[in-house]
């Protein structure tokens, strides 16, 4: 467990957290440097908002943000993932928490689903969870770590519609959990938050929705108001310092799933 009101400043826990440069990974991050963590913000194309992001947090303390950045798909090459594991391990010397965040996220209805949509879902929601676990699982058993995964609360019996890929590699990374855990304990903890809503598609991204679309989501969840990703960040660092807790996935949808019958998030 990570008590970091006894620990000096150099022994400070360090938290890793996949696609961190914006929405609900940001604010892992920023929650997780408030309570006093250094923190690894990895990105693959938002590199100059990772860097602001570290930057404002190294201006809090200094030394204790730094931005790796990658495409995931350097799981496929032992070569790259060693260096990226290099590149982890050697920016504050251990790592203690590994946050899995990055993910893609797109409608693939029947009929039209190709290969590559296959690769890349399957890739960030699934097998890059997978095997950065596995790659930096010697380094979290070091300090007695623990992985956290973001899953969906889709992936629980009630799949997205027109969602397939997506639905089966969340359940995947959500089966992920559960194996894990059970495979190193007592070394590592390995758990899931799975957002309902938390933050809406952006504005600008091809998966915007319009207002009308909004206010039947919120009509639709009991808590009646979009989740933040600060709602997720909160069980995330929970979960963190939860010591006696492992193979557990945390729901933050404010009651969604109990209204949810499949169909638009
Ligand atoms: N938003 C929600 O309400 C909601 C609901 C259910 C589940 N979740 C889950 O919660 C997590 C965070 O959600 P979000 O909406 O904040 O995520 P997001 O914005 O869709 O994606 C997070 C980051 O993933 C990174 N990423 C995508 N493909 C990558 C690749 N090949 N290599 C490296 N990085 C890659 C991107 O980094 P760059 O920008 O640097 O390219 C992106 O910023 C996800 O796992 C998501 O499935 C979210």
């Amino acid at each position: 467990m990570i008590d970091t009101t006894r620990l000096e400043p150099n022994e400070t826990p360090v938290m890793l957290v996949t696609g961190s440069a914006k929405r609900i990974g940001a604010a892992i991050i920023e929650a997780a440097h408030t309570r006093g963590y250094r923190v690894i913000i990895h990105c693959h194309h938002s590199k100059i908002k990772a860097q602001m992001l570290a930057a404002k947090l190294n201006d809090v303390r200094p030394n204790t943000a730094a931005v790796i950045m990658a495409d995931l798909a350097i799981i496929n090459d032992s070569d790259l993932l060693n260096q990226f594991v290099q590149d982890v391990v050697s920016t504050f010397g251990q790592l203690d928490v590994l946050v899995h965040n990055a993910s893609r996220f797109y409608p693939t209805p029947i009929g039209t689903i190709d290969s590559a949509q296959w690769d890349e879902l399957l890739l960030t929601n699934a097998k890059a969870p997978l095997f950065l676990s596995q790659a930096l699982l010697p380094y979290l058993k070091q300090q007695q770590g623990c992985i956290i995964s973001l899953l969906d609360i889709h992936a629980q019996n009630k799949p997205f519609n027109s969602y397939t890929v997506y639905n089966m590699a969340k359940a995947a990374h959500q089966m992920l959990v559960q194996s894990l855990a059970l495979e190193v304990a007592p070394d590592i903890r390995v758990n899931g938050v799975a957002p309902g809503v938390n933050i809406l598609p952006d504005a600008d991204s091809d998966q915007a929705i319009d207002l009308d679309h909004q206010q039947r989501i919120v009509a639709s969840i009991p808590i009646q108001r979009v989740g933040t990703p600060e709602d997720i960040a909160e069980a995330v660092l929970f979960l963190a310092k939860a010591s006696y807790i492992t193979g557990e996935i945390i729901n933050v949808d404010g009651g969604r799933r109990l209204t949810l019958a499949g169909g638009t998030r």
